[in-house]
């Protein structure tokens, strides 16, 4: 069975409510992320990091997967679909994707201060001051900031080099070391951009650009890719 990595940013869950981050409503250009999403941030002002996140949380919370989402699904009829999320949203989860590796966290989750080691699942959007882990210490979003590690790069950095078949969905391309991964995929492999945005990224072979929203644009390279 061949294998279809796909790389996702916040653009394949722009139709679901949620808003990316660099378009131009996108949350950094009206926030500043350094204030928000940064272990500073938590350092200087725990409770308006919390209000930040509880506030994206219950809009994850109440949205829906998309028809992109929804089609990356039908393309593990005939694939080995792995999926590479820099979203920290559980969409991909919800539409029915099997294989997916979230590269900046997981919203829906909450981790300990002392120990990284302690992840917990939340059953509801709102975590605040004083919610601890059962060592005692407050627990905080399961969200890469700004500055730290990126500990899922290496595992996706493999996952990228046995790539068939590389896609990239609704990325700006801009965030490192997430938008490195198409440059470990092989460089005689077909790739695919999907992006109203969508670029030719510099020093990748084979990429065929498609601007199109994820909803439209997904649905019709998935059912490319069913027919192939
Ligand atoms: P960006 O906000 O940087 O880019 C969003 C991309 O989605 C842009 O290229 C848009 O053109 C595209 N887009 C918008 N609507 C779309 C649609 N309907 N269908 C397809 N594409 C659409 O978001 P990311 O590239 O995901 O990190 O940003 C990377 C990281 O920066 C995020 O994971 C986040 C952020 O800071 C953390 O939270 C750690």
């Amino acid at each position: 069975m061949k294998r279809i990595v796909v790389l996702t940013g916040a653009g394949v869950s722009a139709e679901s409510g949620i808003q990316t981050f660099r378009d131009g409503d996108g949350l950094w250009n009206k926030y500043r992320f350094e204030d928000l999403a940064s272990p500073q941030a938590w350092a200087r002002d725990p409770e308006l990091v919390q209000e930040f996140y509880n506030w994206r949380r219950k809009i994850v919370w109440e949205a829906e997967p998309n028809e992109g989402h929804i089609a990356l699904v039908r393309l593990e009829q005939k694939y080995d679909v792995q999926i590479i999320t820099q979203n920290v949203d559980d969409l991909h989860e919800r539409a029915g994707s099997k294989n997916i590796l979230h590269l900046h966290g997981e919203i829906k989750k909450a981790r300990s201060t002392a120990d990284p080691n302690l992840v917990y699942e939340l059953d509801h959007w709102e975590l605040k001051m004083g919610d601890k882990c059962e060592k005692g210490s407050q627990l905080r979003p399961h969200i890469v900031w700004f500055g730290e590690a990126v500990p899922m790069i290496e595992p996706a950095a493999e996952i990228s080099s046995t790539a068939d078949i590389f896609l990239v969905i609704g990325t700006s391309m801009v965030v490192y070391p997430a938008a490195s991964l198409i440059i470990y995929a092989k460089q005689d492999i077909p790739k695919y951009y999907v992006d109203p945005k969508a670029f030719q990224v510099s020093g990748v072979s084979n990429l065929e650009v498609i601007k199109k929203a994820a909803g439209e644009g997904v649905p019709e390279l998935v059912d490319t890719l069913l027919d192939q």
